[in-house]
C-alpha cells in the first residue's frame, strides 16, 4: 500500500475536453496518479494515444473492451482510485448521472462506484441554463456528487455566459481539496466568501461603487485555503492579486454576485465580506449619457438583492454557518447585533471604520465576532489575523 492518490478521470466528449491533457500533467506534479477513460464522443475530441502517454497508464474507452473485462472489470476499475472525476461533463453525461443510466464505459463506472464524484460541467450556457439540465444539477447535488464550475465566461460557441470549464489549478484544487491532501482544521470543508465592493453602471463608462478594497474578504479566502478549506471566493472588481489554490469568480454588480453564490452552494460556510452596493440605477443607459441643456439627469434607483439574508434564508442549501460583515461608525456592537438578527445569519463581524478606525483600504483592523449570545473582540490586529481568529472559531464551531 502506498500514500499515493490516484483518480479516475472521465472525459466528455466536449471542445473542452484538450484541458484535460493540461489537468494530467498538473495532477502528475502534485504526484496524484490518473487512469483516464474516454468517452465515445470524448475520443472525437482527444486520443487515447495523447492521453495514454501523458497518464502513463492505459486509457480504458470502452465498455465491452474483453481484454479490459478479464484483466480488470469495470466494477475494480469504478473502486479502485480515490475519486472519480468528470472533466468536462458534459450535458449528455449528467443526463445520464442523474437518472442512472448505464449504457457505456463511463456511466456504468458512475453508477458502479462507491467513491465520491466531482464533475467538472462545460457546455453551451443554453443548455446549461436549459430547465431539464438545471434539474439534473440538484439531482446530482442531491445524489452528493461535487461540482467545480462552470465559469461564466466567452464559451468556443461564441456566447458568454455560465458554461465554461473551470480553469485547470481550480479543478486540481478542487481534486485535492475532495481527496483530502489539503490538511489543517478546516479540511474537507467548503467555504464561500463574497469579497470586495460592486460596480452598478449607470451608463457604458459610469457606475455607483464604494471604497471597499477587498482586504478582508480576500484576507479570509487565503488563511482558509492555508487551513485547508476548499475555498470559492466570488469577488466584484479589486487591484488584488487572485490568491492561489482557491477557485475564483470575478462579477461586477451585486446581482451577478448573487447568481454567482447561488450557483456555488452547497457549502458548509459562506462568509459575505463583500461591500454590495445597496441600490442600482434602475435601467441603465446603453450609450454614454450626454450632458443637455434641458438639465440633469434623473437616475432612478432599484433595491439590490441582499445576499446575505438570502443565505441566511435559504431552506434547503443554507450553509451550517452564515457569517456576515458590519461597517459601523457608533455603537458598534450594539448596532451589530441588531444587523444580525435582522439578516438571520449565525454571526456578525462588526468593525469600526469611524474616522479614528479607518479600516478601508487598510491593512489592520479591530473586529467584533458576535452571535446569538457571545462577543469576543480582537483590537488592533492585521487582516490576515482577523481571518484566522473568525475561521478558527468556524472551525471549532463545525466540529461541536
Ligand atoms: O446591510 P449592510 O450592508 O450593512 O450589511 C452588511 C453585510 O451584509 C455584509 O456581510 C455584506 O456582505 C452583506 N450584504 C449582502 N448583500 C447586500 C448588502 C449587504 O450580502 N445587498
Amino acid at each position: 500500500m502506498t500514500d499515493k492518490k490516484s483518480i479516475l478521470l472521465i472525459i466528455g466528449g466536449g471542445i473542452a475536453a484538450y484541458k484535460c491533457l493540461e489537468l494530467i500533467r498538473r495532477l502528475k506534479e502534485q504526484d496524484i496518479s490518473v487512469t483516464p477513460v474516454l468517452t465515445k464522443a470524448g475520443t472525437e475530441f482527444v486520443t487515447p494515444l495523447s492521453l495514454a502517454t501523458l497518464a502513463e497508464t492505459e486509457v480504458h474507452t470502452d465498455l465491452f473492451d474483453l481484454k479490459n473485462e478479464t484483466e480488470i472489470g469495470h466494477i475494480q476499475l469504478s473502486r479502485q482510485a480515490d475519486l472519480v472525476v468528470v472533466a468536462p461533463a458534459t450535458a449528455d453525461l449528467m443526463a445520464k448521472m442523474a437518472n442512472g443510466l448505464a449504457n457505456d464505459l463511463a456511466s456504468t463506472l458512475l453508477l458502479a462506484t462507491d467513491k465520491d464524484v466531482l464533475i467538472a460541467p462545460a457546455m453551451n450556457v443554453r443548455m446549461w441554463q436549459h430547465p431539464a439540465t438545471q434539474r439534473n444539477i440538484d439531482t446530482l447535488k442531491q445524489d452528493g456528487v461535487k461540482f467545480v464550475g462552470p465559469e461564466i465566461g466567452d464559451m468556443a460557441c461564441g456566447e458568454t455566459g455560465p458554461g465554461r470549464l473551470s480553469e485547470v489549478p481550480d479543478i486540481v484544487t478542487a481534486i485535492q481539496s475532495a481527496i483530502h491532501m489539503k490538511k489543517g482544521p478546516l479540511s474537507g470543508k467548503s467555504i464561500l466568501i463574497t469579497a470586495g465592493p460592486t460596480h452598478e453602471p449607470i451608463d457604458p463608462v459610469r457606475y455607483i461603487a464604494n471604497r471597499s478594497s477587498g482586504k478582508q474578504g480576500y484576507a479570509l479566502a487565503e488563511v482558509a485555503s492555508v487551513l485547508g478549506a476548499d475555498v470559492t471566493l466570488i469577488s466584484g472588481p479589486t487591484k488584488l492579486p487572485v490568491p492561489s489554490g482557491i477557485r475564483f469568480i470575478e462579477v461586477e454588480t451585486a446581482r451577478e454576485m448573487r447568481d454567482a453564490t447561488l450557483a456555488n452552494l452547497p457549502v458548509d460556510i459562506a462568509i459575505c465580506a463583500a461591500a454590495v452596493a445597496d441600490w442600482r440605477v434602475k435601467k441603465s443607459a446603453g450609450q454614454k449619457m450626454k450632458k443637455t441643456k434641458e438639465g440633469l439627469p434623473q437616475l432612478e434607483l432599484a433595491e439590490n438583492p441582499d445576499i446575505l439574508a438570502n443565505l441566511s434564508d435559504l431552506k434547503d442549501k443554507r450553509p451550517s454557518l452564515v457569517i456576515g460583515f458590519a461597517a459601523e461608525t457608533e455603537t458598534v456592537i450594539e448596532h451589530a447585533q441588531k444587523k444580525l438578527k435582522k439578516k438571520g445569519c449565525d454571526w456578525i463581524v462588526a468593525n469600526d471604520v469611524s474616522a479614528k478606525g479607518n479600516v478601508f483600504g487598510n491593512d489592520e483592523t479591530s473586529i467584533h465576532i458576535i452571535s446569538a449570545k457571545t462577543v469576543e473582540s480582537f483590537e488592533n490586529v492585521s487582516k490576515e489575523d482577523a481571518a484566522k481568529q473568525i475561521l478558527l472559531k468556524a472551525a471549532k464551531e463545525l466540529k461541536l
